[in-house]
């Protein structure tokens, strides 16, 4: 049996089964972002006042609540299964300063080689925490001697479980050297996070272009699973530049999202293809293959991530061909020596 939700004060509606928590069907609307932490209960983040209806906790009362929130009609969205239509009123976060940073260890659970330079790593937050994102935004890997490492989340936000970074090994890269020879499973880092502005904007209805250059890719599969799990309907056009065809090194990603999702295009783009590649798709920048696809950009929003030399030829040029400023969003990833982004994808002069 279906249930109405209704939250409030923004009037947003959807239906759900009793069989999940109310958290959960929520986080599957579009544009939907109710806070939350742990999604256990324990933390009492995504605390919402129950204006009508009747809700159960399957699992027992959830320790955030106490007997005074009970009295006032509070209840916990993460845990909270509908008895009844609901009416709940809930403060929804609308943009990245409602999120809250956090400083977090997490413990690599999984270590996987993606490309002879592409570690893909997967951690795991201590039991009590789920770190809330939007999709796009990255963390900072803390390092013992005061400095920091930024890395895209390229999981989406739902699917929380573990978070996912791809790590590039960069020449001179202290950090980056750690996690290709001596890092092990079950080894503990610290971060902060979620950072940046480089998100998905679900309020718009423009056709989207995305650009990556080599592991500019993670922020955007983040971006592209969390808009097929809100059911964004909007035509995603994913371009993703790199040197070689190793260095598409998830290429069957993107083309199994091919298969699977009709508004959905890619093209992989390569500058300097080896023999052995067999390559017979696109050669050349990836930002002059967009411009020779879309000669009148107005139309689009575009969200690109790479190397800073991708984002400044590809700025000058999409500006020209039409793209209103405020409809392009950039990650650029830092060059320096110890960066973990450098050195990644085309090689622009
Ligand atoms: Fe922590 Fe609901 S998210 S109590």
């Amino acid at each position: 049996m279906s249930y109405k939700i209704t939250i409030n004060p923004s009037g947003r509606v959807f239906w759900m089964e009793a069989s999940e928590a109310v958290l959960d069907a929520a986080l599957r609307e579009e544009g939907c972002a109710l806070p939350y932490g742990c999604r256990s209960g324990t933390c009492g983040t995504c605390m919402a006042k129950l204006v009508a209806g009747e809700v159960a906790y399957p699992e027992g009362q959830p320790s955030a609540l106490s007997a005074q929130d009970l009295a006032a009609g509070r209840v916990l969205p993460c845990q909270a299964r509908p008895m009844s239509d609901l009416v709940l009123e809930a403060r929804e976060i609308d943009a990245v300063r409602d999120l809250q940073v956090k400083t977090l260890p997490c413990r690599v659970v999984g270590m996987h080689k993606l490309a002879p330079d592409v570690m893909r790593l997967y951690l795991k937050l201590p039991a009590t925490e789920r770190l809330q994102f939007l999709a796009g935004q990255y963390i900072a890997i803390l390092l013992r001697d005061g400095r920091r490492r930024d890395f895209s989340l390229a999981n989406a936000p739902h699917a929380d479980e573990y978070l996912e970074i791809h790590v590039r090994r960069v020449e001179g890269g202290e950090f980056t050297r750690y996690v290709f020879e001596d890092m092990r499973e079950r080894a503990i880092l610290r971060f902060q996070g979620p950072l940046g502005t480089f998100f998905l904007r679900e309020d718009s209805q423009r056709p989207i272009i995305m650009i990556g250059g080599g592991t500019g890719f993670a922020p955007l599969k983040g971006m592209v699973e969390h808009a097929f799990h809100v059911g964004i309907g909007r035509p995603i056009h994913l371009y993703w530049g790199a040197r070689a065809r190793q260095d598409l090194y998830l290429h069957e990603l993107p083309e199994a999202w091919l298969e699977k999702y009709p508004h959905f295009l890619y093209t992989p783009v390569l500058s300097d293809p080896q023999p052995e590649d067999q390559w017979d798709g696109r050669i050349g920048w990836v930002h002059e293959a967009v411009l020779d696809d879309y000669p009148d950009l107005s139309p689009f929003e575009v969200y690109m991530s790479g190397p800073p030399a991708m984002i400044i030829a590809a700025k000058k040029r999409f500006a020209e061909q039409g793209l209103p400023e405020e409809y392009l969003y950039y990650d650029a990833f830092d060059f320096s020596a110890d960066s973990p982004a450098a050195g990644q994808g085309q090689t622009y002069p």
